[in-house]
């Protein structure tokens, strides 16, 4: 079974190379791409879009790296021109590593991974790219080898269908020679022990086997589905989901279209209201649990997930709970948001891609 997971990891993080599992969550992960790839003292870039980008700037920081964290716009991704500009500043190439968050979970952002790396090809800058897909694995394309990603990390909680418990560092030839040659402590997250555990089909610790039988089960009805079929119902369903917003009258905190999430929309509340009373009604009233705004956010949105095991009813559910909520919470909106998607969901089948 495990190499069996083993092979349908790479299946799905569209590598060649090596995916490995550890039971942690995918802050564990975060930490396996760092200490695995860099050395003490050694700088990193990343730039601070959401709560999640800040947060792994932390776990760096934590681990004795120097972090260049640069303040961003929580509504929009990191942007390749910006990216560039740093990396060509960097004469001396001390920067080692760039960080980016694929999917913000905290503001329903998505960064495109392609033009980060042009980015970085341009000026032949030799730092590592360490990508958090944490929530757009299986639910936004992803392709770990063609994009030229140095370490993936994700975790089994979100697209994946899974409860938490597993985390995955998706690995370049590069990031294994850098983790042969670095110097930062580990032990649990040690890659060199998980290479030669698996190459026998086992692990260099206690797996979390009950896991394993869940992401084997996983694999099989994303394999099933189709990788590219389950992007497609992503999209739809935050398309369905933005139709809903701005029929209500609300403000997406994504700004830019091409960047719009499929795993999850985050909703500004009007101002004057209080997006965690909202949220709470809803809780008590129809026992559904909306993501809180995180960090510079708390207050101020309400988050909508759409990924993973969801389907149109699902998603019909969801979306009416959050127009009643709004109702009985008394925030200002227009009503028939929810009428909208529905509409868009009966008018739109799922294109099969055969
Ligand atoms: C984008 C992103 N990165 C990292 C994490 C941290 O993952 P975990 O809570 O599993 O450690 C999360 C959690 O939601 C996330 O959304």
């Amino acid at each position: 079974m495990a190499r069996g997971v083993l092979k349908s990891l790479k299946t799905i993080f569209k590598t060649d190379v090596r995916v490995f599992v550890y039971p942690s969550s995918a802050t564990g992960a975060w930490e396996a791409a760092l200490s695995n790839t860099l050395s003490r003292a050694d700088r990193v870039l990343l730039f601070g879009h959401g709560f999640f980008a800040v947060k792994w700037a932390r776990v760096a920081e934590r681990l004795g790296l120097e972090v260049d964290l640069v303040p961003a716009d929580w509504r929009v991704g990191t942007d390749a021109g910006a990216l560039r500009d740093r990396l060509a500043a960097d004469v001396e190439r001390e920067i080692k590593a760039v960080l980016v968050v694929h999917n913000e979970t905290s503001t329903g952002v998505t960064t495109r991974i392609p033009p980060l790396r042009e980015a970085m090809d341009e000026i032949g800058h030799p730092a590592l790219l360490l990508v958090d897909a944490v929530s757009s694995l299986a639910a936004t394309d992803l392709r770990h080898d063609e994009w030229g990603i140095d370490v993936t990390v994700s975790g089994s909680q979100k697209a994946l269908m899974l409860p938490p418990g597993l985390s995955f560092t998706a690995v370049s030839e590069k990031a294994l020679r850098a983790s042969a040659s670095s110097t930062l402590p580990r032990s649990y997250w040690d890659w060199g022990d998980m290479v030669r555990f698996n190459d026998k089909g086992f692990f260099p610790f206690t797996p979390a086997t009950n896991l394993l039988f869940g992401l084997s089960e996983a694999a099989a009805m994303l394999e099933e589905e189709g990788l590219g079929q389950a992007f497609a119902r992503h999209a739809r369903h935050a398309r369905a989901t933005r139709h809903a917003v701005d029929a209500w009258g609300l403000e997406n905190v994504a700004l830019n279209e091409h960047e719009y999430s499929n795993a999850a929309t985050s909703v500004f509340v009007p101002n004057g209201s209080d997006a965690d009373h909202l949220r709470k009604v809803i809780l008590d009233r129809f026992d559904m649990s909306l993501g809180k705004g995180l960090g510079q956010l708390e207050g101020r949105v309400f988050r909508i997930g759409h990924l993973g095991d969801l389907n149109d009813l699902t998603l019909a559910g969801t979306l009416a709970g959050v127009e009643m909520g709004l109702r009985a919470a008394g925030v200002p909106h227009r009503a028939g948001g929810a009428q909208i998607a529905f509409e868009f969901l009966a008018d739109t089948p799922l294109e099969s891609d055969g």
